[in-house]
């Protein structure tokens, strides 16, 4: 089958032919249908572990192919979008791709493959920063019902962002702030948002202050972390008490007042990797990725949730060096690159049955 390998310094892909993976145990093969990118896709070849070539894709949505000796709750044929983990090999830019079943969900009938494939990855960094590090109240603890003081959301129109808003939704706060650009019509239509700060004002110390109107806030997001971000952050959050969920655990965060807490999130630990740098293992994140998957398909089903806004690139696997190429040089905005693995003009055609 035909694989993606990611290289770096100039960024570049590689389209090579290596056998279909077998599942682990506790995981499912699944013929990719559409996959997706995200940033980390050429950070990491580039930067976060340099020298290593791999397939980068960690988002898909696609047919079950094989599920693993261990797996009961998943069948051939099954529609489902998944995460792959991180930095291992089988990733999401081939024609098929494994996933580990905590990290896989099946779609329900309303939802498309094309919009399913912007959910598992980013959907589930949102999850785990929003409720498992700052410790916002999940929908089904009675703490949910509780009017939280306010929330900041740093880069509301990027993928975490956006998710994170949407998750927001289904809590109750005093009020919901947002910074972001020209991604603001987006995430207005979500109808929470009570006050938008815009980062390219140059005055979002004083307009995040404004907007807050003398109320403490002790939860924010940054979905930036480009050093201004969690500079304003710092200037506005309450002296006491206060944490930042941060999604880069390679940054340098010491700038960042010691009374404030800085969560770091990593999207890894939802199957069992530890936090580079800080070298943390949070054993639950692996059950909570189990039930939150099962819960993101009701939710689907049930009009709480959706995808992120995306484009498909044309040229299915071969686009994929265009796409990471655009999220380099930070050209999207508001929405994800994703991939018809079909569209791919070389594959073989035993793909198409
Ligand atoms: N730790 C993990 O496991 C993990 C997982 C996923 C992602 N990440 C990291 O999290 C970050 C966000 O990823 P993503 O996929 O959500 O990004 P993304 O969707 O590609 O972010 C693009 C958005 O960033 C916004 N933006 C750019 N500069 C901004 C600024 N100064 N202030 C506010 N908004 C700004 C743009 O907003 P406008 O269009 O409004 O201008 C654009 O819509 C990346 O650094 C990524 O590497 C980490």
């Amino acid at each position: 089958m035909k694989s993606v390998i990611v290289k770096a310094r100039p960024l570049r892909c590689e389209i090579i032919d290596v056998p279909i993976p077998e599942p682990g145990p506790d995981e499912v093969l699944i013929k990719v249908i559409y996959c997706a990118s995200n940033p980390r896709d050429w950070k990491a070849p580039d930067h976060l572990v340099p020298g290593v070539e791999i397939n980068q894709g960690n988002e898909m949505s696609g047919v079950i192919e094989i599920v693993g000796s261990n797996v009961y709750e998943f069948r051939k044929g099954d529609r489902v979008a998944a995460a792959h983990p991180m930095q291992t090999e089988n990733g999401t830019y081939a024609e098929y791709s494994t996933a580990p079943v905590n990290t896989c969900f099946l779609l329900p009938p309303n939802i498309s493959f094309e919009e399913a494939c912007t959910i598992p990855f980013a959907l589930c960094t949102a999850a785990i920063g929003f409720y498992q590090r700052l410790k916002i109240p999940f929908p089904t603890s009675p703490e949910s019902s509780r009017v939280q003081t306010p929330l900041i959301i740093y880069g509301g129109s990027s993928s975490i962002g956006a998710f994170t808003l949407k998750l927001a939704k289904m809590g109750r706060f005093e009020k919901i702030i947002v910074v972001c650009g020209s991604g603001r019509p987006y995430i207005e239509s979500f109808g929470v948002i009570t006050d938008f700060v815009d980062y390219r004002d140059c005055n979002v110390v004083h307009d995040l202050k404004a907007a807050l109107g003398g109320k403490r806030c002790f939860h924010a997001v940054d979905a930036i972390m480009d050093g201004n971000s969690f500079g304003h952050l710092s200037e506005v959050l309450a002296p006491e008490g206060a944490r930042i969920a941060v999604y880069l655990p390679r940054l340098d965060y010491s700038c960042i007042p010691a009374s404030i807490s800085v969560a770091i999130t990593f999207f890894g630990t939802v199957h069992g990797q530890a936090t580079p740098i800080s070298n943390e293992v949070f054993e639950e994140d692996v059950d909570f990725a189990y039930a939150f998957f099962r819960l993101v398909g009701r939710w689907i089903a049930e009009g709480k949730m959706s995808g992120h806004p995306y484009e498909v690139l044309p040229r299915g696997l071969l686009s994929v060096e265009d796409g990471l190429r655009m999220l380099k040089e930070g050209k999207v905005s508001a929405k994800k690159l994703i991939y018809r693995v079909a569209d791919t003009p070389t594959l073989e055609p035993e793909y198409f049955f």
